[in-house]
């Protein structure tokens, strides 16, 4: 069975607003794992714009399912990792003027690189994925530098419509049956929500798929009427 993997990133990205402590991305964590979530995603950025050193601490441990980390291939993160045990890296490009990721990683210009943090990674007993768009190539080139896991990118796919959607979901589909017969396990992600992710939820070669800003928009939405309620009726009460 396909497994959900939540990104929480934009629960911190909410409390960073503020720079307080609330909301907390642990307690969503729970809340998301409580509710069925396969697994938790959080990444830690350069910039550390949402999730923050002290949530990776606290979430390894937490949580109960799986935590994948999500990070940039530096020796910073890499050290990062080696001391808090993700059960999963995920290597992901970042530029730091992007919204969200905007690519996959482009692993067949800095194989080297990727080699020796991959090796590192290994020392420190974490397996690896690679985030990649859905080129043979690119999956060609993850399995060259021993990742054990590719997460195919699927914003393309999410971000368009009609016969060109449809190019691009063949393209996820290639790429997973390829992935996988090259012995990786597939993941899949980026841009998922309530009306796309059904077409791609159907892939059986993808193993989970990870999911965050559609689950923590509608989580604003379908707790908008409960969270007014409980202020309207604190200052209500307080005013009679
Ligand atoms: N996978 C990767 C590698 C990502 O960087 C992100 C976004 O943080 C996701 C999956 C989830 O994407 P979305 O927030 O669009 O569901």
């Amino acid at each position: 069975m396909i497994k959900l993997g939540v990104n929480i990133d934009h629960v911190a990205t909410v409390r960073e607003a503020r720079k307080g402590t609330s909301p907390e991305p642990v307690l969503a964590a729970l809340m998301a794992q409580l509710a069925g979530a396969d697994g938790i995603v959080v990444h830690l950025r350069e910039d550390r714009r949402h999730i923050q050193d002290r949530d990776v601490r606290i979430l390894k441990e937490v949580i109960e399912v799986p935590l994948c980390l999500e990070m940039a291939a530096t020796d910073e993160m890499v050290k990062i990792a080696a001391e808090n045990q993700p059960d999963w890296v995920s290597l992901v490009p970042e530029r730091r003027e992007e919204l969200t990721t905007e690519g996959g990683l482009d692993v067949l210009s800095c194989q080297d690189r990727l080699i020796e943090m991959i090796q590192a990674l290994h020392s420190a007993k974490i397996p690896v994925a690679i985030f990649i768009d859905p080129d043979p190539n690119q999956i060609k080139a993850a399995q060259k530098v021993a990742a054990e896991a590719v997460e195919i990118h699927t914003g393309r796919y999410a971000n368009t419509c009609g016969k060109t959607q449809l190019n691009h979901l063949n393209d996820i589909l290639e790429s997973a049956k390829l992935a996988k017969s090259l012995g990786m396990r597939v993941n899949a992600g980026h841009g998922l929500d309530y009306r796309n992710v059904t077409a791609i939820a159907r892939i059986r070669e993808i193993e989970e798929l990870n999911i965050g800003h559609s689950i923590i928009a509608r989580a604003v939405l379908v707790g908008m009427s409960a969270a007014v309620t409980e202020m309207k009726a604190l200052i209500v009460s307080a005013s009679r």
